[in-house]
């Protein structure tokens, strides 16, 4: 330590070699890492950026270029994530650490709720309308109630809101009541398009964003339908072909979001990258377009930048990015997770206009559940693992939205940055509403390191040897 009058200032080596203060002074960012090889996983490193030596890369960032607002990160608060989050022992810590939003805690601030059942249950799988026999109707809602979200769903919301009062809340079909559909059971079927039926759905939106409202919890929006082009028959799914969900936007929920005053935004899509001739054929429907709060993607199918094309068409239509999953089938392996997560995902669908970045389950236990039936995904991994005896780990997810989420806020706008190779290094910027800026830069070369000037306010802040496979938050 060097005392300089009664000023402390701790002198630290940079990787950059030099040596300098690890106090923030006005104009230096802070920097967050984490490494391909773990050594760092969001630590606080020294930095002492700013330079005139430039080499490496230019990673410029252009101010005026203000590009789309973003809403949160986060993930799904499933039937099982509630569930292991409402029964752990150390439930306070771990909501404390996903929802805080101190610089050590995650921040999530944008949730996704499952309306009823998906394959990712603690318990039977239901809806907010069942009926003892699903031949049986129910247009006018009468047996309606949210009872089971009661449970351990609502309890675990409840408390992340009170840690976070701002996050942001979609919610998700996996499907609609057994008796609305043609098959007349959860797993599996199509829709039944009868008018009656219809207008029935569109009532059962209305009343669970009424119920939810009712205990405090706002839903900011809705999607139509969770992979609407999916149907089987082992866990919870429904087919929604393209011409139903037309005539039910147009005809039936978006009236009556409109007629009632509800603002709860109309999502469409839900479902793969490969599957943009949906929602284009959606939003090339002016009838149907003017109920449409945006477009949700899922990344399991497809190009990563799949949405920007999508933008570069529809300017005026949001992008949402709904879910992706690690899990059992991907080797589990952290340097190459952080980089496709972080380069497909995170920088990927920022940069490809996303106003969110969700995946899916945000806690599981220790065996990839809890998995009441026996469809869907059986090896999914959470943002975090919260085993039943106590205790719970941070998973590669968990370091790669932290990147973001932990520092770009609700409301953050994101600024134009230039492209590099797709091997090469990848960036992305965002100004917070408070006016601090956000850089997230990402090497993915498995050998080389990289350096590299961030060009912004006529400067050049160089950083020098960003490591393999390593993730780099800069903050001023
Ligand atoms: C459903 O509601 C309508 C309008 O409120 C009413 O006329 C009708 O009797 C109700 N039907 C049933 C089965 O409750
Ligand atoms: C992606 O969506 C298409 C519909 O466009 C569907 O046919 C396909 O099965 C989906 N792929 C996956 C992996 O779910
Ligand atoms: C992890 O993947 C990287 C490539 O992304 C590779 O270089 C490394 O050897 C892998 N590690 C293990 C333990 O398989
Ligand atoms: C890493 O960088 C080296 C040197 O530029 C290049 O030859 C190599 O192809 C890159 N490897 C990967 C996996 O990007």
């Amino acid at each position: 330590m060097l005392y300089v009058g009664s000023l402390i200032a701790i002198l630290a080596i940079s990787n950059s070699g030099c040596i300098c203060f690890l106090l923030n002074t006005n104009d230096e960012y802070q920097v967050w890492l984490t490494t391909g090889d773990m050594t760092k996983k969001l630590n606080r490193e020294p930095s002492c950026m700013v330079t005139n030596n430039h080499h490496g890369y230019s990673v410029w960032v252009d101010r005026n270029k203000r590009r789309q607002t973003i809403d949160g990160f986060g993930a799904a608060l499933s039937n099982s994530a509630a569930y292991v989050l409402f029964h752990s022992p150390n439930r306070h810590v771990i909501m404390r650490d996903l929802f805080g939003t101190d610089e050590n805690q995650l921040g999530v601030s944008y949730l996704r709720l499952v309306m009823g059942a998906s394959d990712l249950m603690a318990v039977d799988a239901y809806t907010y309308d069942d009926l003892a026999n699903s031949r049986d109707t129910d247009f006018n809602m009468s047996h309606f109630t949210i009872q089971k979200d009661k449970d351990f769903v609502i309890p675990v919301l409840k408390e992340a809101l009170v840690i976070n009062p701002s996050l942001t809340i979609l919610a998700s079909p996996w499907s609609s009541p057994a008796w609305m559909k043609m098959s007349h059971k959860l797993f599996g079927g199509d829709f039944n398009n009868g008018q009656q039926y219809m207008n029935a759905y569109a009532l059962y939106f209305v009343k669970f964003i009424e119920a939810y409202q009712t205990e405090g919890i706002h839903i900011d929006a809705i999607t139509i339908q969770n992979e609407p082009l999916l149907s089987r028959d082992d866990y919870p799914t429904m087919n929604m072909n393209l011409d139903v969900t037309k005539a039910f936007i147009r005809d039936h929920i978006g009236p009556m979001f409109r007629k009632r005053n509800i603002n709860t935004k109309i999502l469409v899509w839900d479902f793969n990258w490969s599957g943009a001739w949906f929602p284009e054929a959606l939003v090339n429907d002016g009838a149907v377009k003017q109920y449409i709060g945006g477009v949700a993607w899922h990344g399991y199918d497809g190009r990563h930048d799949a949405p920007d094309a999508f933008h570069t068409k529809h300017p005026d239509v949001d992008n949402y990015f709904t879910e992706f999953s690690g899990g059992g089938w991907d080797g589990g392996n952290f340097s190459a997770l952080l980089t496709s997560f972080t380069r497909l995902i995170f920088i990927g669908q920022t940069k490809s206009w996303s106003k969110n970045v969700l995946l899916w389950n945000l806690a599981l236990d220790e065996h990839n559940g809890p998995h009441y039936h026996v469809g869907g995904c059986g090896n999914c991994r959470g943002v975090i693992t919260v085993p039943s005896g106590g205790g719970y780990s941070k998973n590669v997810e968990y370091y790669a939205m932290g990147h973001m989420s932990r520092f770009v806020k609700p409301g953050a706008v994101r600024l134009e940055t230039n492209n590099f190779g797709w091997d090469e290094l990848q960036a992305v910027a965002f100004v917070n509403l408070d006016g601090t800026t956000v850089i997230v830069v990402q090497n993915p070369n498995t050998s080389r390191p990289a350096s590299f000037s961030l060009d912004i306010d006529a400067k050049h802040y160089q950083y020098n040897n960003l490591p393999p496979q390593s993730v780099v938050t800069f903050v001023k």
